[in-house]
C-alpha cells in the first residue's frame, strides 16, 4: 500500500526520493509526490499514476537541488486518486506524508474547521497535517505540536513531517511501520527497507509514541521528551535483492527461487521445529494466500495430529465471538508481518490469553515482534504483488510443524528426512516443465470463467490456484469443494469451460474423480493434477508421490506457473495487478 521515503544529507534529495519511490512501487499505489525543502521554501510536486510521471514532472518543473525532502506513494483510501488527494499535504508551516488511516478524521476535521482551518483534499492525512499545524501555531514547538496531535488521533499512522522553519524531518508512527536508515550523518526515512537499500543496510526501528528528529547532524529519538538510545539493526538484504535477475517479471523470478529457498528453509529449521503438540485446539488466522496456506495446515493437523483446527480469515476472526478454551494456540501467517487484520487478530488472541505462533517472512515486522514464538520462512524480499515463494515457504513451514506435532504425539511412524532432501530437486523438475504449462495457458487465456475443484487438502490448494489465476490474469475463477459443486454451482459449467481438478489425497481420490466425470459430462474441459494416471481422457499432469505433508509443494508451482503464463498471454501488468497492494496495512 502507501510508501514513505525521506532524506536528509548531502545528496540531491529529489534523486534519493525518486530512487526510494521506484523501490516502493511494488507495494501498489495510484499517485505519488515529493516535497523538498530549501532555505525557507518547500516545493511540492505530485502526480497521478506511475512514478515515471512524477519524475518527468520534476524534470520539467526544474525542481531545486536540496538536501532535505520527503516522498510518498499513495494507495487511495479516503478520496479518489488525484493530485489534490496525493501526498505530501501542506497546512500552514507543516508539510506531511502519511501511511495508515486516521479513523477519527471526520470529527477532527469538523473541530478544525470551526477553528478556521480550510481543507483542500478529501483525505484523512490533511486532517492530521492540519492538527499538527494547529498545535504548532499555538506552541511554536514541533515536538510539542506532534505529541499533542498524536494524542488525539485514533487509527494507524506513520508520518514524515517537514516544517518550513526548520531544516529537519520529524517522524513518528503507530501501527504502521517506519524505520530510519543511517549512514554517517545521512539519514533515510522509510516505511520499508526496500526503499533505501541502495544507500544503507543499517537502520533503527521507530516504536509507537517515539518521535525522531533527523537533521544534517544525524538522528535524535525521544519519547515523552526523554532521549532514547536506539539499537542499530543491520539487514543482510542488499540493493541486488530488488533485481529481476534477468527475468521479465518479479513473479517468475520468485517462482524460480523456490527450490533453493526450500532447501535453505528446511536446512535452517529441521532441527528446530516449533512443537505444538501440547495444545488441544488450534486457530489459524491470516489473509488471502496466507490464509490458504493455513488451510493446508488445518487439514494436515486434523488428519495426522488429531487436533481441532479453526482456520479463518483475519478480517472476520478479529470481530468474531470465537471461544478460547484452555491450551488454545493461535497461529498467524503473514509474509509482510504488517497486514492490519492479521495484526488485529494476533492482538485479540493475546488479549484472550492464547499462545501465539507467527509464521512470518519479515523479521522486524509488527507480527514478528508481537507474537510469542516465530517461525521465520526467510523468503527474502518478495516484490511481485502476488505471492508465490512466500506462500510456498508458508506451506512448507506448516508441513514441518504438522509433521512434528504428529510425530511428538506418536501418531505417525514414518520419517520425512529423506523426502526433505529430495523436495528442492523435485520442485525444480516441476518448474522446469514450464513449456507444458505454457501450452495449457494457450488453451485457457481467452476464457472468461475457470473452475478449480478438489476435496479437503486438495480444495485448499485449489483456493490458492484460483486466487493466483484471477489476481494476475483478471479471469474470473472459483475454487470449489468438489462435492459441493452439484448443490448449485454446476449450473455454470458450460461446454469448453476449463476445470482444474487437484487429486493428491488417496483417501478421497475416487470421490473427486467422480466429480470430474460429472463436469466432463456437462462439456467441461478438465485438467487433472494428480499423483497417478486416471482412466479419464482429460489432460493430466502427474506429479511424484511424496509424503502427505510435502505433497502440496509439488502441485502449487504448476498452478503458479499456469497463472503467470496466462496473465502473460493476456498482456497483464503481472507484478502489479490493478487495485492490489503488496502489504495491506489498513483494515
Ligand atoms: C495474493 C497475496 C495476498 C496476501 C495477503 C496477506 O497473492 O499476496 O492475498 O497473501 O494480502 O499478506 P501477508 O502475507 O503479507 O499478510
Amino acid at each position: 500500500m502507501c510508501g514513505i521515503v525521506g532524506y536528509v544529507g548531502k545528496k540531491d534529495s529529489k534523486e534519493v526520493l525518486l530512487t526510494g519511490l521506484y523501490n516502493l512501487e511494488y507495494r501498489g499505489y495510484d499517485s505519488a509526490g515529493i516535497a523538498v525543502k530549501d532555505k525557507d521554501k518547500i516545493e511540492i510536486i505530485k502526480s497521478v499514476g506511475k512514478i515515471s510521471n512524477l519524475e518527468n514532472k520534476i524534470k520539467k518543473e526544474k525542481v531545486l537541488k536540496t538536501n532535505i525532502g520527503i516522498g510518498h506513494t499513495r494507495w487511495a483510501t479516503h478520496g479518489e486518486p488525484n493530485e489534490t488527494n496525493a501526498h505530501p499535504h501542506r497546512c500552514g508551516d507543516i508539510v506531511l506524508v502519511h501511511n495508515g488511516i486516521i479513523e477519527n478524521a471526520k470529527e477532527l476535521k469538523e473541530k478544525l474547521e470551526k477553528a478556521g482551518e480550510v481543507f483542500k483534499s478529501e483525505t484523512d492525512t490533511e486532517v492530521a497535517c492540519a492538527l499538527i499545524s494547529h498545535y504548532y501555531k499555538k506552541e511554536k514547538n514541533m515536538k510539542k505540536a506532534i505529541s499533542l496531535a498524536i494524542k488525539e488521533l485514533t487509527g494507524s499512522y506513520a508520518f514524515a513531517i517537514l516544517n518550513v522553519n526548520e531544516d529537519k524531518i520529524y517522524a513518528t508512527r503507530k501501527d504502521s511501520p517506519l524505520i530510519i536508515g543511517v549512514k554517517g550523518k545521512e539519514s533515510f526515512i522509510a516505511s520499508d527497507i526496500a526503499a533505501i537499500l541502495e544507500y544503507t543496510n543499517q537502520y533503527i526501528l521507530l516504536e509507537p509514541g517515539e518521535i525522531a528528529e533527523v537533521d544534517s547532524n544525524g538522528l535524535i529519538v525521544t519519547k515523552n521528551n526523554k532521549k532514547i538510545d536506539k539499537e542499530i539493526v543491520k539487514t543482510s538484504l542488499s540493493a541486488s535483492s530488488n533485481d529481476k535477475n534477468g527475468y521479465e517479471h518479479y513473479m517468475i523470478k520468485e517462482i524460480m527461487e523456490e527450490p533453493v529457498l526450500l532447501e535453505k528453509m528446511f536446512e535452517n529449521n529441521i532441527n528446530n521445529i516449533p512443537d505444538i503438540s501440547r495444545f488441544s485446539e488450534v486457530h489459524i488466522v491470516a489473509c488471502g494466500s496466507a490464509l490458504y496456506a493455513g488451510m493446508i495446515g488445518k487439514f494436515l493437523l486434523e488428519k495426522y495430529s488429531h487436533v481441532n483446527v479453526l482456520c479463518e480469515c483475519a478480517s472476520e476472526y478479529r470481530y468474531s465471538n470465537v471461544a478460547y478454551p484452555k491450551k488454545t494456540l493461535v497461529i498467524v501467517i503473514s509474509q509482510s508481518g504488517e497486514t492490519a487484520d492479521t495484526i488485529a487478530a494476533l492482538r485479540k488472541a493475546k488479549k484472550e490469553g492464547a499462545y501465539t505462533l507467527a509464521i512470518v517472512n519479515v523479521e522486524t515486522s509488527t507480527i514478528a515482534r508481537e507474537s510469542d514464538e516465530q517461525f521465520f520462512i526467510s523468503a527474502g524480499p518478495e516484490i511481485a504483488v502476488a505471492t508465490t515463494k512466500a506462500y510456498m515457504l508458508q506451506v512448507a513451514a506448516l508441513a514441518l510443524i504438522s509433521y512434528n506435532s504428529a510425530k511428538q504425539k506418536k501418531l505417525i511412524d514414518f520419517d520425512i528426512k529423506e523426502d526433505i532432501r529430495l523436495i528442492p530437486k523435485l520442485v525444480k523438475d516441476i518448474i522446469d516443465k514450464r513449456e507444458e504449462y505454457k501450452e495449457i495457458a494457450k488453451e485457457i487465456y481467452e476464457k472468461d470463467n475457470i473452475f478449480f475443484i478438489g476435496r479437503l487438502i486438495d480444495h485448499a490448494i485449489c483456493l490458492e490456484g484460483s486466487l493466483k489465476l484471477k489476481e494476475v490474469s483478471y479471469i474470473h475463477s472459483e475454487a470449489y469443494a468438489a462435492g459441493e459443486l452439484k448443490h448449485g454451482t454446476i449450473s455454470l459449467i458450460n461446454k469448453g469451460m476449463p476445470v482444474f481438478a487437484i487429486v493428491t489425497d488417496d483417501d478421497i481420490r475416487d470421490k473427486t474423480i467422480s466429480n470430474i466425470e460429472e463436469v466432463d459430462a456437462r462439456g467441461a474441459k478438465s485438467y487433472i493434477i494428480t499423483t497417478r494416471e486416471t482412466k479419464l481422457k482429460d489432460t493430466t499432469i502427474v506429479v511424484p508421490k511424496i509424503n502427505p505433508f510435502m505433497q502440496p509443494l509439488l502441485v502449487v508451482p504448476i498452478l503458479q506457473l499456469i497463472a503467470y503464463e496466462t496473465a502473460y498471454l493476456r498482456g497483464c501488468d503481472i507484478d502489479k495487478p490493478k487495485n492490489l497492494a503488496k502489504s495491506v496495512t489498513v483494515e
